[in-house]
C-alpha cells in the first residue's frame, strides 16, 4: 500500500496545490467539530489519495487498537503494560478494566484528593510552586501554565528540568523559601536530573528557613521511592505505570496546573481532552480529526519524504507547545523497528519543530519559503485572543497566519517578480534581482483555528495531537508508548560521571572522548 501511494505521489507531482482547487474542496478537506476547525485543502491530497490513506488505516486496523487502548488492552507490548492517559481525563467515571480492576474509582479519588490539595495551597500562604521534573514531567505542565495564563489565580510556578544548576540557580534567586512550594515530579522517582535538582532544592529549603518536611509534595507512580525521600503520603499523588509520562499532564504530573488555575480550570482542561477521545472513538473517517492530522502527517513523511514539520502557532501563550510535541511525536514515533521485531518498512517520524508566530517569519520563514527542502507546516491560530481591547494586534495576527498559508501554496512566480520590480530595474539586471523574489510556492500546510484559547480548547489540542500520534503509530506498526532509544546515553552518562569529576580512567572509551575529558581536566 505504501508503494501504491509512493506511485500516487509520482503520478501528481507535477500538479499543484492551487490546481486542485475548487469551490468545495476547501470544506471537502476540512473536519470541523463543535470546537475547532482543521483545514487540510492546502495540501495536494485529493479524493484518492484521501482513500488510498483511509484504506492504510483501515489495514492497519487503526479502529480495533483504539478501542482496545481505550479499553485497557496492553497495547504498549514491549513494557507489557496498558496505555490509558485517557482514563485520567474520564470524568464521568465509565469503567476500564485493567488485569480485571475497574481502575476508574482510583482515578477519581486521586482527582479528588488533587482538588481538595490545590485548595488547600491556593487558600495558604504558598506563593510560589516550583515544579521539578524533566521530559513528560515537565513540558506538558510548563507549556500548559504559559498556555492558560489568563486564568492563573494561583501561586506563581516556576519549573526545573534540566540537570545543569544554572537552571536551578537560576530559579531558586529571589524565591522565599519559606513560601515556597517545591514539587518533585516523576514518574520513576529515579530520573537522575529531577533527583539532583530535588536534593538542592531540599538543601536550599533548609538552609534559607523553609521546612522541607512540610514543603516538598511528590507526584510518582513509585511510593517507595517518595517516601525514602520523605515526602509524607499525604502530599504524594500516584499514578499508575499504565500513564506513559508525555501522555502524563492528564493527572498527578498536571498538579502545577491545577494550582495555577483551580480544580475548575483544570477539569475544563480534562473535559476538553475526554470530548476529544469521544471524538475519535465515534466519528467516520474523513470526519475524524485526529485521523485526518495523522493521514496528512503520514503523506507528507512517509509518502513523499519531507523529513520535517513545523508547528506554528500564532498564539504567543502557546509558546512551549513546540518542545511539547517534540517529546510526545518525537519520543514515540521515533522507532524503527516494529511491534513484532522487524524494520518499519518506511522513515519514521518526522523532525517536529517550530515557534509562535509571528515571530518565526522574521527568524526561520526564509527558508520555509525559499529554502530548497520542502518543510509541511501545520498552523494554529484562536479567532479572538484574551485581550478584547487590543483586538487590533489580533486581527493582525490572524491576517499574517492566514497569509502565511496563502504565500506557501500560492508562491510567487518569475513574471509577477519581475512586474514587482520593473519600475526600479530593467534587462540583466531586472532578471537577476527578479530571480531572488520567487517563491515556488505550491509548499502544503495545514490550519488549526479554535474560538480562543481557553482550558478546554487546550485539552482539546493536547489530545487531538496524542490520538494523532496514535494513529500514525499504529499505521507504522510501531509501539508509541516505549522509548528505549534514551536508555543508552544515560547508562553511558553513568559510566562517565566519575571519569568527569576524575576519580576513574577515561582509557576505555573512545579517542574523541578521551580528548575531550583530557581538555575537561586541563581547563578547569
Ligand atoms: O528519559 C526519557 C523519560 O523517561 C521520558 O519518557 C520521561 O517523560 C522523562 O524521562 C522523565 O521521567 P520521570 O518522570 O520518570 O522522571
Amino acid at each position: 500500500m505504501w508503494n501504491d501511494l509512493k506511485r500516487k505521489a509520482a503520478a501528481v507531482a507535477d500538479r499543484t496545490i492551487l490546481d486542485v482547487f475548487d469551490d468545495t474542496r476547501a470544506d471537502d478537506f476540512a473536519v470541523q467539530t463543535q470546537h475547532m476547525r482543521f483545514d487540510y485543502s492546502k495540501t495536494n491530497i485529493d479524493a484518492e489519495t484521501r482513500d488510498m490513506l483511509l484504506a492504510l488505516a483501515e489495514a492497519a486496523g487503526v479502529a480495533a487498537r483504539r478501542d482496545a487502548m481505550f479499553a485497557g488492552a496492553k497495547i504498549n507490548e514491549t513494557e507489557g503494560r496498558a496505555v490509558l492517559h485517557t482514563a485520567l481525563r474520564n470524568l464521568d467515571g465509565d469503567p476500564v478494566v485493567v488485569d480485571g480492576t475497574d481502575v476508574m474509582p482510583g482515578v477519581l479519588e486521586t482527582l479528588a484528593r488533587m482538588d481538595a490539595y490545590a485548595a488547600e495551597v491556593r487558600g495558604s500562604d504558598f506563593t510560589d510552586v516550583v515544579n521539578i521534573g524533566i521530559g513528560g514531567s515537565d513540558l506538558g505542565p510548563a507549556m500548559a501554565v504559559q498556555a492558560l495564563s489568563p486564568y492563573h489565580d494561583g501561586p506563581r510556578c516556576h519549573f526545573v528540568s534540566n540537570v545543569d544548576g544554572a537552571h536551578i540557580a537560576d530559579t531558586l534567586r529571589g524565591l522565599d523559601a519559606r513560601t515556597t512550594l517545591v514539587i518533585v515530579a516523576s514518574k520513576t522517582f529515579t530520573t537522575i536530573e529531577t533527583m539532583t535538582n530535588a536534593r538542592t532544592a531540599r538543601a536550599w529549603m533548609q538552609d534559607h528557613g523553609g521546612d522541607p518536611t512540610a514543603q516538598f509534595a511528590a507526584l510518582s507512580t513509585n511510593l517507595e521511592k517518595t517516601s525514602d525521600f520523605g515526602i509524607p503520603a499525604a502530599r504524594v499523588f500516584g499514578f499508575e505505570d499504565w500513564v506513559g509520562g508525555r501522555y502524563s499532564m492528564w493527572g498527578p504530573i498536571g498538579l502545577s496546573l491545577m494550582l495555577a488555575v483551580g480544580p475548575d480550570g483544570f477539569r475544563a482542561f480534562l473535559r476538553g481532552g475526554q470530548d476529544m477521545d469521544t471524538h475519535f472513538r465515534v466519528a467516520d473517517g474523513t470526519e475524524n480529526m485526529p485521523m485526518m492530522l495523522a493521514l496528512v502527517g503520514l503523506w507528507h513523511r512517509q509518502v513523499l519524504g519531507h523529513a520535517t514539520r513545523a508547528v506554528l502557532p500564532y498564539d504567543q501563550r502557546l509558546g512551549q507547545l513546540p518542545a511539547y510535541f517534540q517529546q510526545l511525536e518525537m519520543e514515540s514515533n521515533g522507532k524503527s523497528v516494529t511491534m513484532d521485531g522487524g524494520t518499519v518498512p518506511v522513515e519514521s517520524g518526522p523532525v517536529v519543530w517550530g515557534a509562535p508566530g509571528t515571530n518565526g517569519q522574521h527568524a526561520f520563514y526564509q527558508l520555509i519559503h525559499q529554502g530548497t527542502s520542502v518543510i509541511p507546516c501545520e498552523f494554529m491560530v484562536a479567532c479572538e485572543g484574551h485581550e478584547p481591547e487590543l483586538r487590533h494586534h489580533h486581527d493582525l495576527l490572524v491576517a499574517n497566519c492566514l497569509a502565511q498559508s496563502e504565500a506557501l501554496m500560492r508562491g510567487r512566480s518569475l513574471e509577477e517578480a519581475r512586474a514587482k520590480i520593473s519600475d526600479r530595474f530593467d534587462g540583466a539586471e531586472l532578471e537577476r534581482q527578479a530571480a531572488h523574489r520567487v517563491f515556488a510556492g505550491n509548499r502544503p500546510s495545514t490550519t488549526l483555528i479554535y474560538p480562543k484559547l481557553d482550558p478546554f480548547t487546550l485539552g482539546q489540542i493536547v489530545a487531538l495531537y496524542e490520538h494523532r500520534v496514535f494513529v500514525e503509530g499504529v499505521i507504522l506498526g510501531i509501539n508509541s508508548y516505549d522509548q528505549w532509544g534514551v536508555e543508552l546515553g544515560k547508562e553511558l552518562a553513568t559510566t562517565l560521571q566519575p571519569i568527569v569529576e576524575g576519580t576513574a580512567p577515561a582509557d576505555e572509551k573512545d579517542g574523541s572522548t578521551q580528548a575531550l575529558v583530557r581538555y575537561l581536566h586541563a581547563h578547569r
